[in-house]
C-alpha cells in the first residue's frame, strides 16, 4: 500500500497544496503579488487530476483488501485507520482537489484588475 500512497502523497504536496495554501490570501481581499505563480500552479494539477483521481481507485481497492484482513485479524484499530483514510480520499476529491482549481481559477481571474491596478493593462 506504501508504494502507491507514497508517490500520491509526493504529488499531492508538490502540486495540491500550494494552491490550497494561497487560498487564504486570495480571500483576504489584499492585493496579490504571486497571482501568476498562483494562476501557473493549476496547469499541472488539470494535468494529474483525472489521473489522481485514478489513483484513489486503485488506493480504495487496497484499502478494501486490507480491511478484510484486519477484520479477519480483529484488528479493528486497523479497519478504522482504513475507514479514515477512504474518507480522506472522498473529502480530498469533494472539496480539496476542486478547492485547489478553483483557487487557480480564481487567480486568473483577479490578473486583469490586478494589472489594471497596476497601470499594465
Ligand atoms: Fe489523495
Amino acid at each position: 500500500m506504501l508504494e502507491v500512497l507514497e508517490p500520491h502523497f509526493e504529488k499531492e504536496q508538490r502540486i495540491v497544496m500550494p494552491l490550497l495554501g494561497s487560498i487564504s490570501n486570495l480571500v483576504s481581499g489584499e492585493k496579490i503579488g504571486n497571482l501568476d505563480e498562483i494562476a501557473s500552479a493549476q496547469v499541472p494539477l488539470l494535468k494529474e487530476y483525472e489521473g489522481m483521481f485514478e489513483e484513489h481507485r486503485a488506493i480504495r481497492e487496497l484499502i478494501a483488501k486490507a480491511e478484510i484482513a484486519a477484520r479477519k485479524e480483529g484488528s479493528e484499530d486497523v479497519v478504522e485507520l482504513l475507514g479514515g483514510l477512504a474518507h480522506h480520499a472522498r473529502v480530498e476529491e469533494e472539496v480539496l482537489y476542486p478547492s485547489a482549481l478553483l483557487a487557480g481559477t480564481l487567480a486568473k481571474c483577479l490578473q486583469p484588475q490586478e494589472r489594471i491596478a497596476r497601470g499594465i493593462a
